[in-house]
């Protein structure tokens, strides 16, 4: 497993003062691109799930590279997975909340009946920065009455102390 770990960690991008000066930007699409590190990449995740959470129920994925997790995590564990998704994309009954990202702000949207009361959910994403993405992803999971068993990123930014804004258990496999 560190071998697993330290080669997926080798295929993360880096990008200095990207989208804008003085942030530097953490890449899973370099990971992403090399077959090994992806099959490595779903395993530690998977892994970590089976051995922590056997019992969960639903895996929510954020807009738009918690997709790329959610449906590929829900698979390998027999599942089945909800998106969140930025305003406007979703359709029927929705529930929303405004959130702040490190470099914007926005609000995010899901379907009322994408989980049900009492189902027990990880959410899942790319990359923990400030943490207003999660946060507001936490909220929207707990409108809906589901019961987050923890969130799971690949990359965690640890200098932004996003973890501290969260109410919930986090898991990173990989910390900057
Ligand atoms: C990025 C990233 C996380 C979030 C982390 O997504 O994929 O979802 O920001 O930042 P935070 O911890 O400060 O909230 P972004 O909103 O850029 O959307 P994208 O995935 O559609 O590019
Ligand atoms: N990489 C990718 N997405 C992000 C980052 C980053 O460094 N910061 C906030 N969202």
């Amino acid at each position: 497993a560190e071998e697993q770990l330290e080669y997926v960690k080798s295929h993360i991008s880096t990008y200095p003062d990207f989208p804008k000066k003085g942030i530097i930007f953490r890449d899973i699409f370099g990971a992403l691109t090399d077959g090994k590190a992806c099959r490595y990449l779903r395993d530690l995740l998977v892994q970590h799930i089976r051995s922590q959470h056997p019992d969960v129920e639903l895996i929510v994925g954020l807009d738009s590279r918690g997709f790329l997790l959610n449906l590929l995590l829900a698979t390998e564990l027999g599942i089945g997975c909800a998106p969140i998704r930025k305003k406007g994309k979703l359709a029927g009954e929705l529930v929303g909340v405004e959130y702040k990202l490190e470099y914007g702000s926005d609000i995010f949207e899901m379907q009322r009946s994408a989980i049900k009361p009492g189902q027990k959910v990880i959410i899942v994403d790319d990359l923990l920065a400030t943490g207003g993405s999660l946060a507001a992803a936490t909220q929207l999971v707990r409108k809906l009455g589901g019961v987050i068993l923890e969130s799971v990123v690949v990359i965690e930014l640890q200098e932004l102390q996003g973890r501290q804004k969260l109410d919930c258990n986090v898991h990173s496999l990989i910390q900057y």
